[in-house]
């Protein structure tokens, strides 16, 4: 799956949701000034740049192992501590921030368990960990609706409401609890992202982004003409803008 892609071509595939996500969980962790943070699986930063806002850049640190997005990051939040690294190894010291945070990165990572301990060993003791993910089964519209088109005319479609192993906040509260941190709470958070059109919604996956994108790329040209009338056929064949849903879950837990 390709996360090697532009940030701006990431931002009209999903950037324009995280967006919208990233003050949810800034506020569900409860991350105030002054703190120091991280964004962990920063992708082109999101969620960095919320946190600088509120925190000051040089507060700031994100990592993520994708160098375009490393590089997007960088350039969008000036004075951050923006590095290329995975959530499984990160190269701070124990104890550096005050909270870390990751934003639609778990079921990426290679190993979320290690991940997830990593992010709590970079936080100091009573620090927050907390990250989010999308319902992928049933919430996230603009995904649903397009795996649900590719299920109908491939069986085999790799889903991620299927394969993704976090969707729900039990699935991320048990993780949270065998990294061994405490107080930990689950919530929904809920997003709505305008497109200007039909057109709007598919090119995106056409530039291979995410897992959607890459399944898209894999067609052939005449299955993803198909794909993409049967996408437009299930949003009810829009002549102009629409509105998607999205609802991400999110957990939280303090460092002991
Ligand atoms: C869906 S994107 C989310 C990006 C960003 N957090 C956001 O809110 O838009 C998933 C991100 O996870 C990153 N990623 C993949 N494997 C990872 C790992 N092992 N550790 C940390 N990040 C990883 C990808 O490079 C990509 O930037």
């Amino acid at each position: 799956m390709s996360f090697a892609v532009a940030g701006d071509t990431y931002d009209r595939y999903m950037g324009r949701y995280s967006v919208r996500l990233a003050p949810l969980l800034v506020e569900f962790a409860g991350v105030e000034a002054p703190a120091r943070a991280i964004d962990v699986g920063c992708g082109p930063g999101a969620l960095a740049a919320e946190l600088a806002a509120r925190l000051g850049a040089a507060a700031v640190a994100a990592a993520d192992p994708s160098e375009s997005f490393v590089a997007a990051c960088a350039e969008r939040t000036p004075g951050a501590d923006v590095r290329l690294a995975r959530a499984e190894q990160l190269p701070w010291e124990d104890a550096t921030f005050d909270a870390a945070l990751s934003q639609l990165v778990v079921n990426f990572m290679q190993d979320a368990d290690a991940g997830v301990r990593e992010m709590a060993r970079v936080v100091r003791p009573g620090g927050v960990v907390a990250s989010c993910t999308w319902e992928y089964r049933a919430g996230m519209e603009m995904l649903r609706t397009f795996w649900d088109a590719a299920l109908a005319l491939d069986p085999a479609a790799p889903d991620e409401g299927r394969v993704m192993r976090f969707q729900d906040g039990d699935e991320l509260a048990r993780v949270w609890r065998d990294a061994r941190l405490g107080d930990v709470e689950t919530a929904p958070l809920d997003v709505a992202v305008d497109y200007r059109d039909f057109d709007d919604y598919w090119l995106p996956f056409e530039t291979g982004t995410g897992p959607g994108g890459t399944y898209c790329l894999s067609l052939s040209e005449r299955d993803r003409a198909t794909l993409r009338e049967e996408c437009r056929r299930r949003l009810g064949g829009p002549t102009g803008s629409f509105t998607l849903a999205a609802r991400a879950w999110a957990v939280r837990g303090v460092r002991r």
